[in-house]
């Protein structure tokens, strides 16, 4: 099969890190844009840019937004260490980004497409898709679609109702997704399914390479915390590989079609990301393909090979 084109916009973030490993291997990248979320955007640029460099991928990077449109900044330094990607002793960066203006490099490369098989892949907060949209909302009939890991179908992690990615940016993800364009939506409902164990991160030390001990570095720093804020088992739920996952391997989910509004108001409910689940035929638009259920096992098995193939 063809990799799928992307242009993989991120906040890493070890969960984004493992995203880019992962979309690296099964994904022609055309870019890779960074936006201000799990840190500031200094930091989700550098940490982009370390990816890169570690599995040595000549990917071009572009920061974007440094700040949500109206809402004012949060991060996430209790789930990603204060630098965004805490455990593993990074080297020395050598990498430079390509340049500062991610949103006007989302518009030319989308613009330069005429096969409509470009996905914006979105694992941060909304901001500089909705920027690229609401610059140039041509841009929206040459895309295949857009992915994002955000949301969920019943609760949330930032508040009881409302995910990071899209509590960090309520109006630019509610510009994405009244923006008409084909949606695939990973949310905590799947993403939780898709929880790292010890024993995995141990078959990933086994491999023993640069790319296999930065990951199990990573992981095991973001389990820990996880394990530490929420659950108190260790089980960290590998939320933004999905949304690559979904696109490259499609056969491991099972979806549905679903309307979806983001809550911009609500004093406890901001941020929410409110899918009809009633089934109601004909009364809302189904403007989302929502992601269901993961095939766990099989899921796992393709990230470990994709890291060992490093
Ligand atoms: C999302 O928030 C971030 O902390 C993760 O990188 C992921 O994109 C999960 O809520
Ligand atoms: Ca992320």
């Amino acid at each position: 099969m063809k990799k799928p084109k992307i242009i993989l916009d991120c906040d890493p973030g070890h969960d984004d890190a493992v995203a880019i490993i992962f979309a690296a291997k099964h994904c022609d990248i055309l870019g890779i844009t960074t936006v201000n979320g799990n840190v500031s955007l200094d930091l989700t640029s550098r940490n982009a840019l370390m990816t890169a460099q570690i599995i040595d991928e000549d990917i071009p990077i572009y920061s974007g937004a440094d700040r949500p449109l109206v809402a004012q900044r949060i991060h996430a330094p209790g789930i990603h260490g204060e630098t965004g990607l805490g455990g593993p002793i990074l080297p020395e960066l050598k990498r430079k980004l390509n340049g500062t203006n991610a949103i006007q490099f989302i518009i030319d490369t989308v613009r330069a497409q005429d096969d409509k098989e470009l996905w914006l892949v979105a694992i941060g907060p909304l901001t500089n898709i909705a920027l690229a949209i609401r610059t140039a909302p041509d841009i929206l009939d040459k895309i295949a679609g857009i992915s994002i890991m955000g949301g969920s179908n019943f609760f949330g992690n930032r508040t009881p109702v409302a995910e990071f990615n899209i509590i960090a940016d309520p109006e630019a993800a509610a510009i994405v997704f009244s923006s008409g364009a084909k949606i695939l939506m990973s949310g905590l409902n799947l993403t939780h399914q898709f929880g790292v164990l010890r024993e995995d991160i141990a078959t990933i030390r086994k491999i023993d390479s640069l790319v296999s001990n930065f990951v199990a570095d990573m992981l095991e720093f973001f389990a820990t915390m996880y394990a530490e804020k929420f659950f108190g088992e260790f089980n960290g739920p590998l939320h933004d590989p999905c949304a690559i996952m979904t696109i490259t391997h499609p056969e491991l989910f099972e979806f549905a079609e679903r309307n979806v509004e983001v809550e911009l108001c609500g004093e406890y409910t901001r941020g929410m990301t409110v899918v009809d689940e009633r089934g109601v035929k004909n009364e809302l638009t189904r403007n989302v393909k929502l992601a269901l259920n993961i095939d766990r096992s099989k899921a796992m098995d393709l990230l470990i090979k994709t890291i060992a193939s490093y």
